[in-house]
């Protein structure tokens, strides 16, 4: 018996980095895992890996922004198990830029799947969740949704709104059988991290600083970030909503 048995669960932009790795630990852990990134081929290679391993998922085009592709997605995982447990809201993009740099498209791309995917994926799933009086939301925040991080404008600002999603969600819908929490992580080796390290005159030179950041020294790696979103969906965190778990090398402890 897995920590998730039984659970019927779905993470968002689940075809790489954190996302995958927690797809995987839910799937290891006994839970069914429906699988959504914006990529279709992604999503399937991993929920058949999610399967080969010996768990059960299947994989799917989910684009956050598209609000109808949403709700049909919610559907179809309505008809074919009843439910959605788990809803981890992990899809997210990224930007370098301070305010003279960062151009109002920017932040518009940011919002619309940082904010505003992640609410529109919350509001297809939200209702019967409610019905059900029972539902367990986990959203990746970041490091940058707590503290200020230089160069990342836009980023900071998209990651503080999805705490304060959060902890309103979680105040909202507590007494009706629903948590809500966010995992803030510091740096992470995933593509995401890749993406920006290329944005740099010297990405060698920025890794190395990147490293640095976190107190412990180096970046974190996504299955220690699925450790805390396992804990965060499964009984073990009955107590707990509305939190911001930092996992983060100590980053946010101070310099
Ligand atoms: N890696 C880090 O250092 C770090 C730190 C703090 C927070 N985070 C957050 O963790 C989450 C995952 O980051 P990651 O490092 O695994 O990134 P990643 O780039 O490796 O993976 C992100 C996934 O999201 C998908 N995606 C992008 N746009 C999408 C959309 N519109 N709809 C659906 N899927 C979409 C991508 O295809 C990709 O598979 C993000 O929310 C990110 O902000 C990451």
């Amino acid at each position: 018996m897995g920590r998730l048995s039984e659970r019927i669960t779905l993470v968002t932009g689940a075809g790489s980095g954190i996302g995958r790795a927690i797809a995987e630990r839910f799937g290891a852990e006994g839970a069914f895992v429906q699988v959504t990134d914006i990529s279709e081929a992604a999503a399937r290679d991993v929920a058949a890996r999610i399967r080969s391993a010996g768990g059960a998922a299947d994989g799917c085009t989910l684009d956050v922004r598209d609000s109808a592709r949403c709700a049909e997605v919610a559907a179809a995982v309505h008809a074919a198990h009843g439910r959605l447990d788990v809803l981890v809201n992990n899809a997210g993009v990224g930007h370098v830029g301070t305010a003279l740099t960062t151009e109002l498209e920017d932040l518009d791309r940011l919002h619309a799947v940082n904010v505003r995917g992640l609410l529109a994926v919350t509001k297809a799933f939200l209702p019967h969740m409610v019905e059900r009086r029972s539902g367990n939301i986990v959203n990746l925040a970041s490091i940058g949704g707590v503290v200020g991080v230089r160069e990342r404008l836009a980023y900071c600002a998209t990651k503080f709104a999805v705490v304060g999603i959060t902890k309103s969600m979680a105040l909202d819908h507590a007494l009706q059988g629903i948590r809500v929490n966010c995992i803030c992580p510091g740096r992470v080796e995933t593509p995401f991290v890749t993406a920006r390290l290329a944005e740099y005159p010297d990405p060698e030179a920025a890794y190395r600083e990147m490293s640095a950041t976190q107190a412990l020294g180096r970046m974190g790696r996504p299955e220690e970030i699925a450790e805390a979103a396992l804990y965060l969906a499964s009984d073990a965190s009955a107590f707990v909503t509305g939190t911001t778990f930092m996992i983060d090398g100590g980053w946010s402890a101070g310099k």
